[in-house]
């Protein structure tokens, strides 16, 4: 399958056309952004990580039943996927509180929840992905009653089985982020699944293996990508 238009470039990914309508090629760039992209940089190799652990990570959630808009991967950096319309939602799934959680509520990093937070932030960059509730989302007509039944019920079911995943790689599953699209009618997982888009601490020293360590330049973020790739390919 070969690309034959770019039809959009995001922060971390490239879109392109090909000669069927349904399917695009992602291609995973080295860029890094922050904080709405107002800090850049590069991830020497963070590509072709990303696309290698998204393709894993897919392909297990539909082996257990999660549908996903991964094909297949083509090449080092190259990704054929089904293309949606994606729902204008970030879902952020938390299990312990870090990041965003922690600077809202005034809380310590590393407080083990109780339950699995869902989180729905509007995907608007301008507006800095302002956290939103599910009145918002349907009221405004984001998403509809069933769409956000179902959005809700695979976030959850994606925790499930990636804190399973992860753990026995030695690697606790703290947040996530997930996207949502349109395809045919139905709602199946997009976007990518990376330390771009985790919080993975290592289980024993509970050192960051994900895209924080650029986020608060904490140095060796190569290092830590190539760490969970190592691990989860178990290499
Ligand atoms: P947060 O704590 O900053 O809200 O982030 C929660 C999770 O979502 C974390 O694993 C990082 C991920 N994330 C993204 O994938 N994209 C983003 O733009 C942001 C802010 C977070």
């Amino acid at each position: 399958m070969e690309k034959i238009k770019q039809i959009y470039e995001g922060k971390a990914k490239k879109l392109f056309s090909t000669d069927n309508p349904d399917l695009v090629i992602q291609e995973f760039k080295d860029d890094a952004t922050a904080f709405d992209a107002t800090k850049r940089g590069t991830v020497l190799n963070k590509g072709i990580i990303n696309n290698k652990l998204s393709e894993k990570i897919f392909e297990l959630l539909a082996k257990k039943g999660v549908p996903t808009h991964f094909v297949k991967r083509l090449n080092d950096r190259d990704m054929l996927v089904k293309k949606v319309e994606i729902v204008p939602i970030e879902m952020t799934v938390r299990n312990i509180v870090a990041g965003g959680m922690a600077k809202l509520l005034g809380l310590e990093e590393g407080i083990v929840l109780k339950e699995p937070v869902l989180e729905y932030h509007y995907k608007e960059d301008k507006l800095h992905d302002p956290l939103i509730n599910e009145y918002h989302v349907k009221a405004l007509g984001i998403a509809t009653d069933k769409e956000l039944e179902t959005i809700d019920k695979y976030s959850l079911k994606v925790n499930e089985e990636l804190k399973k995943f992860f753990d026995s790689k030695g690697i606790i599953l703290v947040d996530f982020k997930l996207e949502f699209g349109r395809f045919k009618g139905q709602i199946i997982l997009a976007d990518e699944i990376s330390p771009d888009t985790c919080r993975l601490w290592d289980k024993t020293t509970k050192e960051k293996l994900d895209k924080d360590r650029f986020r608060r330049d904490m140095g060796n973020v190569e290092e830590a990508y190539q760490e969970v790739l190592r691990r989860i390919m178990d290499i």
